[in-house]
C-alpha cells in the first residue's frame, strides 16, 4: 500500500487493499508458468480457459446483438459518449440538478457544510451523511421520503485539523460516526426544483450510534452477545451501508458491506478469533475508532464484529421506530436487498456478497405476504439458499441448514460465509447489486471484477476457477449474470442462466477481453455496481471502476450509468459522472417524472464547480418537456 494515496480510494477498493488473498499457493505458479506461456504465444489470454469460455458463451450468451440490430430502441434518449472532466453529463432534452449534498441541513438553524472546519460534533446527526450510495422512495400519504445511504465517509475532509484526518477524540470518532448511516428525508418538488423538506418529521438519521434491535436466528446466541448486552438482541449502529432494497409493506433494507474496516485491536498481540480472517477483520483499521471507542476494539470486545453485516430493516414513515437487524437474511458483506413476492405469496430477497470469490445469495420467507397482514415475521423465518452455477446454463439454490452444513442456526446465520463454503456454492467475481425485472421472471447481478479469478483461491480457500458465469481469468471488466428461475417462480430451487453482458474493450483487445458482441466502442465500460430496473423494465446500470481512461480502460472514460434493454441486449450511455467519482443508488419520484441518482466520492469540484469542495450529492434528473423517466 506505500504508493497508494488511500484517501482517493472507494471503500471497497480499500477493503480489497486490507484483505489482501491469501498467500501464493502451487497454483500460483502454475499460473506464473501459464502468463509466461502466453507470452510466448504472443496472446494476451491464449490459454484454454477463456478460449473454451468463449465458446461456452457463444451459447450461453442469448442471442441478443443480432435482435438489436434489427430493432428499434427502447430507450427516449440520445446516449452520449464518454467523458473525463469534472462535471456530470446527461443526453441532450435532460438536466440535472442537485436535491442533497453531503453535510446540508435537515433541520433548520443548523449550517451548511462549512469546508475548513467540517461539521461540528453537535450538528453531525443533523446533516446529510456523506458518500451516498442505494436510496429508495417512499410515497407516505401526500408526502415522498427519501431513505439513502451513506456507505463512508472521507476522514481527512471531516477532521480537517487533524494528521490524516485520524481521530484525536472520542468527539472526533463520533463526527465520522454521525455521517455514515442512513439518511430518511422529505423531499418536495416546487419552484426551484426538487428539495429537501427541512423540519420535515420524516427526517432522521440513522448512525453507527443508532440502537437497533437483533431478530431471527442469530439473535440472543452466545455469539453475539456482548457486556453492554448480555441477551444478544441490542445493538448500536449499522455499518458501511451499502445497496438498499425495498418492502412491499413500505420498509427501507439497508445492507452492511465492508463493516470490517471499523473493528481493530488495541492489543497487537491479541489472537483474532479463526472466523474473522473470512471477513477481513485486522487489527489495523481506516478510522482508528478503536483508540476512543472501546466497542470497536476487538481485543476488548471480541463479539461486537459478529453484529455488524446484516439487512436492516427501517421503517420511513416513523421517526422514532427501532432499526431491526433481520439475521435470516445472512452475514455476508451485503451488497443491496432486491425483494420480489414469488407466485405463492412467499418474501423472496436476492443478496450478493461483494468479495472476490463470494457468493450469491437468496432468502425465501416460510410464510406468504398479504397486504395488511402482520409482516414482522417475514423476514425472520425463512431459509436462506446460496447459488450455485453449473458450467451449462443450469443453476441450483442450495439450502443453508443445520442438515446441509453441519452447523447449529445460530452459526449459519453469523459465519454465512463459512455455511456457504461448506455446501459447495459458486465463487463469484464479486456480488454486486441484483435487480429484478418487474416484467418478466428474471434477475439480474453484476459481478463487478475480480482480477484473482483463476489465480488465487477465496479468503475461505475455496477454488476460483474460471468458467461458468465467472469466464476470464483475472476478470478486470466484470459482466452480468441472469437467471429465468425454475417454473417462472422465484421461490424455486432451480433455475438457468445465461450472460447479459461482458464488460471489456473492444478497442484494446481482440479475445474474451473486448466484451460480449452487445459492447462496442460507443457503449463500453468497466465494473458494473449499482443496478435497478425501471417500472417499463428497463435495466439501469452504474458503473464503479477504473477511471483512467488509459490501458485497459482507454476510451471508457469516468465511471458513469447505461441503460440496457433486456429484450435486445442493446445497452446505450446515459450519463457520466465527474472525475474520481462513482455512479451509485437511484429511484424515481412518484410520477415518475424525476430520476434521482447518487454520486459518490467525486475528486473533482462538483457540484458546486472550480475551488470548491467536491462533496457527494444526489441529483434530481428530468426531461425539459417533463415527460417520463422511468
Ligand atoms: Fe459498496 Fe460493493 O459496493
Ligand atoms: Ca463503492
Ligand atoms: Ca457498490
Ligand atoms: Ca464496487
Amino acid at each position: 500500500m506505500a504508493n497508494i494515496d488511500t484517501s482517493k480510494l472507494s471503500w471497497d477498493e480499500w477493503d480489497e487493499l486490507q484483505n489482501p488473498p491469501p498467500a501464493e499457493t502451487d497454483f500460483d505458479r502454475v499460473v506464473e508458468s501459464a502468463v509466461s506461456r502466453r507470452g510466448f504465444l504472443g496472446g494476451i489470454l491464449a490459454v484454454g480457459s477463456a478460449a473454451a469460455a468463449m465458446g461456452t458463451l457463444g451459447n450461453l450468451m442469448s442471442s441478443t446483438s443480432a435482435q438489436a440490430q434489427d430493432t428499434d430502441s427502447r430507450f427516449a434518449f440520445k446516449p452520449i459518449p464518454v467523458f473525463t472532466d469534472n462535471t456530470v453529463h446527461v443526453p441532450e432534452g435532460y438536466a440535472w440538478k442537485p436535491l442533497a449534498k453531503w453535510g446540508q441541513p435537515l433541520f433548520s438553524n443548523i449550517p451548511d457544510l462549512d469546508p475548513a472546519n467540517g461539521v461540528s460534533v453537535e450538528n453531525s446527526d443533523k446533516v446529510f451523511g456523506e458518500n451516498t450510495d442505494g436510496m429508495e422512495l417512499f410515497v407516505i400519504g401526500d408526502r415522498q421520503v427519501i431513505a439513502v445511504n451513506h456507505e463512508y465517509v472521507n476522514n481527512e475532509i471531516n477532521l480537517p485539523h487533524n494528521e490524516k484526518g485520524m481521530p484525536k477524540s472520542a468527539d472526533d470518532v463520533k463526527i465520522l460516526q454521525n455521517l455514515q448511516g442512513v439518511t430518511v428525508m422529505e423531499v418536495a418538488e416546487g419552484e426551484k426544483g426538487w428539495e429537501i423538506v427541512v423540519d420535515s418529521p420524516f427526517n432522521r438519521r440513522i448512525t453507527h450510534l443508532t440502537p437497533m434491535k437483533i431478530s431471527g436466528p442469530a439473535a440472543g446466541s452466545d455469539l453475539i452477545k456482548t457486556e453492554a448486552d448480555p441477551n444478544g438482541t441490542d445493538c448500536l449502529g449499522t455499518f458501511n451501508n451499502c445497496g438498499a432494497g425495498k418492502t412491499p409493506w413500505g420498509t427501507y433494507l439497508t445492507c452492511e458491506e465492508n463493516f470490517n474496516g471499523y473493528f481493530g485491536s488495541s492489543d497487537p498481540n491479541f489472537a483474532m478469533p479463526d472466523d474473522f480472517k473470512r471477513y477481513g477483520i485486522a487489527a489495523e483499521t481506516r478510522y482508528g475508532y478503536e483508540v476512543f471507542d472501546p466497542r470497536f476494539d476487538v481485543s476488548k470486545n471480541p463479539n461486537e464484529p459478529r453484529r455488524a453485516g446484516y439487512v436492516v430493516e427501517i421503517d420511513p414513515s416513523n421517526a422514532t421506530s427501532t432499526p431491526i437487524k433481520r439475521t435470516a437474511l445472512g452475514r455476508i458483506k451485503h451488497e443491496n436487498a432486491a425483494v420480489v413476492i414469488a407466485r405463492n405469496g412467499r418474501v423472496v430477497v436476492y443478496m450478493g456478497d461483494d468479495e472476490r470469490g463470494e457468493f450469491l445469495y437468496k432468502y425465501v420467507s416460510n410464510g406468504i405476504y398479504v397486504p395488511g397482514v402482520d409482516t414482522s415475521k417475514l423476514l425472520d423465518e425463512g431459509t436462506l439458499y446460496v447459488a450455485k452455477f453449473v458450467d451449462d446454463g443450469n443453476g441450483e439454490w442450495l439450502a443453508l441448514t443445520p442438515e446441509t452444513t453441519g452447523m447449529k442456526m445460530d452459526e449459519i446465520h453469523v459465519f454465512t460465509r463459512q455455511a456457504a463454503s461448506k455446501v459447495g456454492a459458486t465463487t463469484m467475481d464479486r456480488p454486486e447489486w441484483v435487480a429484478i425485472n418487474p416484467v418478466a421472471i428474471e434477475a439480474y447481478c453484476a459481478l463487478t471484477n475480480n482480477t484473482n479469478r483463476g489465480v488465487k483461491k477465496n479468503a475461505g480457500g475455496d477454488e476460483m476457477p474460471v468458467g461458468g458465469a465467472n469466464p476470464r481469468e483475472k476478470n478486470a471488466y466484470g459482466q452480468i449474470v441472469r437467471w429465468y428461475p425454475e417454473n417462472e417462480d422465484h421461490a424455486s430451487g432451480k433455475f438457468k442462466w445465461d450472460l447479459f453482458v461482458m464488460a471489456g474493450n473492444p478497442d484494446v483487445h481482440k479475445d474474451a477481453y473486448a466484451g460480449s458482441s452487445n459492447i462496442n466502442s460507443g457503449n463500453m465500460f468497466n465494473s458494473p455496481d449499482g443496478m435497478m430496473f425501471d417500472s417499463t423494465g428497463l435495466l439501469w446500470i452504474q458503473t464503479d471502476g477504473e477511471d483512467t481512461n488509459e490501458g485497459d480502460f482507454l476510451g471508457q472514460g469516468n465511471n458513469q450509468m447505461l441503460a440496457g434493454d433486456p429484450a435486445t441486449g442493446r445497452i446505450e450511455r446515459f450519463l457520466t459522472g465527474p472525475k474520481g467519482s462513482e455512479v451509485t443508488g437511484m429511484t424515481w419520484s412518484a410520477d415518475k417524472r424525476t430520476m434521482f441518482v447518487g454520486i459518490q466520492h467525486p475528486d473533482a469540484p462538483f457540484p458546486d464547480g472550480e475551488g470548491k469542495l467536491p462533496r457527494s450529492t444526489i441529483l434530481a434528473i428530468k426531461r425539459a418537456d417533463n415527460a417520463l423517466v422511468g
